[in-house]
């Protein structure tokens, strides 16, 4: 399995973008203490979703929002319940924590 970071790495409430080895590009973030990983596309036009770095969620931080067009996704389904894509979902990435307190890809 895959290490990608250690779960000090995301706060609460924040999230950070990872370039993993498949040369995919997903980010993680963390919500009552469970973590959340998905592909940094969107599904409206398949970019990314940030404009600055490591800024996925809306100014509240309650949910994921593309900088395009301004989708908003629920963090722990990634489903868009705002904007041009509403009804679709972010393209989630299986992830595990272990006890050492790392996250890691599960293996597909
Ligand atoms: S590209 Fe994300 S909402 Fe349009």
């Amino acid at each position: 399995m895959n290490k990608i970071c250690m779960t000090e790495d995301i706060p609460e409430r924040e999230a950070r973008s990872f370039d993993i080895e498949n040369g995919d590009i997903i980010f993680i973030t963390q919500r009552d203490g469970n973590f959340f990983a998905y592909q940094n596309l969107c599904p409206h036009l398949q970019t990314e979703l940030e404009f600055l770095e490591n800024q996925f969620l809306d100014q509240d931080q309650e949910y994921i929002q593309c900088s395009t067009h301004g989708a908003l996704f629920e963090v722990e389904s990634g489903k868009c319940i705002f904007g041009p894509c509403e009804g679709d979902s972010l393209e989630k990435v299986a992830i595990k924590v272990h006890s050492d307190g790392g996250i890691y890809l599960e293996d597909q």
